[in-house]
């Protein structure tokens, strides 16, 4: 497996391994509604990324019922201990602004190496292919140093769960995990796993993020080929009907 889609997850953990302030990226995601729902339960105080002003007018609706991603942050809003700070990932200065006085920070973000190269603590998150359903019996897989794992579908939830859980073990500062699901050889939690986790003791691809850069520009180009030729195709037609009045 390849991964090109990243969730990135940092923790600062300079400070202590249990957070006070964890400023949360992508609260309103599908992943990162769940994280901040379970840290505020869990009594501690998330700083959440917003791009947008929640208009006055939005309702307070249940998480199942919320749809738009302001009724997302109006709901997320009205639960104890979760702050907003308005901004944008590509905005450095609303970066600062969110990170300061946290302890930690749950990043969406393909930033893997800027991260690693930061000299800070952090821990890094592959998740397999998210869902929103929860199998019953799952045997939960985890890989360390970003080795490759079959890709299978995880929920959102165990995601989060193992995001905030593996807060608490401190072989994980610089470890890069992998999670999916191990139906074979995986385990009935992440207790065990996260125990025997290393941090991260080989060089990363410097060269994946250009890789994807350049993949998506090959694919953009192809659009605008493909484009241009039915623009052509298009035109030959519409010449020919003309001419055949
Ligand atoms: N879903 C999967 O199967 C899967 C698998 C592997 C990795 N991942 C990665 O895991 C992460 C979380 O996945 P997800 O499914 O929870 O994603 P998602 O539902 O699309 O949520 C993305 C979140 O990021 C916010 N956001 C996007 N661009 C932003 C920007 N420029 N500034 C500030 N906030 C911004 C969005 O805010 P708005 O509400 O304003 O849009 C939203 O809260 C993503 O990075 C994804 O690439 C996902």
């Amino acid at each position: 497996m390849k991964t090109l889609l990243l969730f990135l997850l940092y923790w600062n953990l300079s400070e202590a391994l249990s957070p006070r302030t964890v400023a949360v990226i992508g609260p309103t995601g599908r992943l990162g509604r769940q994280i901040v729902q379970e840290l505020s339960t869990q009594g501690i105080s998330t700083r959440c990324l917003l791009r947008h002003e929640i208009p006055a007018s939005t309702s307070i609706k249940s998480l199942e019922e919320a749809q738009s991603s302001a009724e997302i942050a109006a709901y997320l809003q009205s639960l104890p201990n979760v702050t907003f700070v308005k901004g944008d990932l590509s905005d450095v200065s609303s970066l600062r602004r969110l990170l300061e006085g946290c302890d930690a920070c749950a990043w969406n973000y393909e930033g893997e190496q800027l991260l690693r190269s930061s000299g800070m603590d952090y821990i890094i998150i592959r998740p397999g292919v998210m869902k929103d359903s929860v199998e019953e019996n799952t045997r939960y897989g985890l890989r360390d140093n970003g080795e490759d794992m079959k890709v299978t579908s995880v929920s959102y939830h165990q995601i989060a769960a193992l995001a905030i859980q593996s807060l608490e073990y401190s072989n994980c500062r610089r470890a890069t995990l992998t999670a999916m699901n191990d139906a074979d050889g995986g385990e009935t939690s992440y207790a065990p796993l996260l125990a025997r986790v290393q941090p991260d003791r080989r060089v990363f691809p410097v060269s994946l993020l250009e890789e994807h850069r350049k993949a998506a520009r090959v694919g953009g180009l192809t659009i605008v080929t493909v484009l241009v030729w039915m623009a052509q195709a298009t035109v030959k037609v519409v010449l020919h009907l003309v001419g055949s009045f």
